[in-house]
């Protein structure tokens, strides 16, 4: 095999692909076409070439322990709502998934109902909100048991692996009682810019865009004989509900955030007026 040209050279390298591993025989030669096909699109000069895979090289350079350069430049590119969407079809009954993001950690700790997951440091300073759910099956009935997995950002827009502290704070896992239900008490999340002090930062800055994601809370949760849930409730009424910076947005997930002013109702929660209140129900969907 010689003297490929622009178009006979996408056949030439597919065909030396023998994978043994048919998916992956099947994702690489998609993957050469697709690329190929781009590059005879976009005909780039070699100096265009060279800083593509230098933009790439940066992304890899960004990332450690705590900062996952990839994740945002697939979230920020749309790659990652578009891949929770062919994997997770929601029917009737079933919450809508939404992007895993860059800061979950695995160190959050079991908590009881009604646990403050903000430090007191990141409650004072935040705005006191009272946290409910409930699990159920795509029938409504109850799931007792599940565990549910929450984090979230403070009142500053930081995850506490951006604080640099090393301790988990606003994050916390916790198990449904006999009637699917938990609760917790927390501050509002607000509206935070992704990382964009690197590459993808550049990008965003290259093609006009803003790093913001609307306010939300994260959620993970699974239980024996469900899949497991990735996803988000968002604050209504918040300003980047249309322009979320990686495009995680659904309206079934936006849930209202209702200020309480009832001195007597903040008191019970350790909280003084006005607080605010938020509910949300997640369905899970049965495994196959
Ligand atoms: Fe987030």
């Amino acid at each position: 095999m010689r003297d490929f040209n622009e178009q006979t050279i996408t056949d030439a390298v597919i065909s030396q692909f023998k994978a043994e591993d048919p998916r992956l025989q099947q994702i690489l030669t998609s993957l050469v076409k697709h690329l190929h096909d781009f590059i005879r699109d976009v005909e780039p000069t070699e100096e265009e070439w060279f800083k593509g895979i230098q933009y790439l090289t940066d992304v890899g350079h960004m990332c450690d322990e705590n900062r996952q350069e990839f994740v945002l430049l697939s979230d920020t590119l749309g790659v990652s709502i578009l891949v929770d969407a062919i994997n997770h079809r929601a029917d009737a009954g079933m919450t809508e998934t939404t992007v895993l993001g860059p800061f979950h950690t695995p160190h959050a700790k079991p908590m009881t109902h009604g646990a403050q997951i903000a430090s007191a440091e990141e409650l004072a300073k935040g705005t006191p909100t009272v946290v409910r759910g409930q699990v159920t099956d795509p029938d409504g009935k109850p799931i007792a048991g599940a565990k549910v997995d929450v984090w979230q950002a403070s009142s500053e827009g930081l995850y506490d692996v951006q604080m640099g502290h090393g301790e988990a704070d606003l994050r916390g896992i916790f198990e449904t009682d006999a009637d699917g239900k938990f609760w917790f008490r927390s501050i509002k999340p607000v509206a935070y810019p992704i990382p964009f002090d690197g590459p993808v930062g550049k990008m965003l800055v290259a093609t006009g865009r803003h790093p913001y994601r609307p306010a939300h809370i994260h959620y993970m949760i699974s239980a024996p004989g469900y899949e497991t849930l990735i996803t988000h409730v968002f604050v209504s009424g918040d300003e980047y509900l249309d322009s979320d910076a990686v495009f995680a947005v659904k309206d079934s997930l936006v849930a209202d955030f209702v200020a309480v002013e009832d001195a007597e109702a903040a008191k019970q929660f350790g909280y003084s007026a006005p607080f605010y209140e938020v509910e949300f129900n997640f369905g899970l969907k049965p495994t196959a």
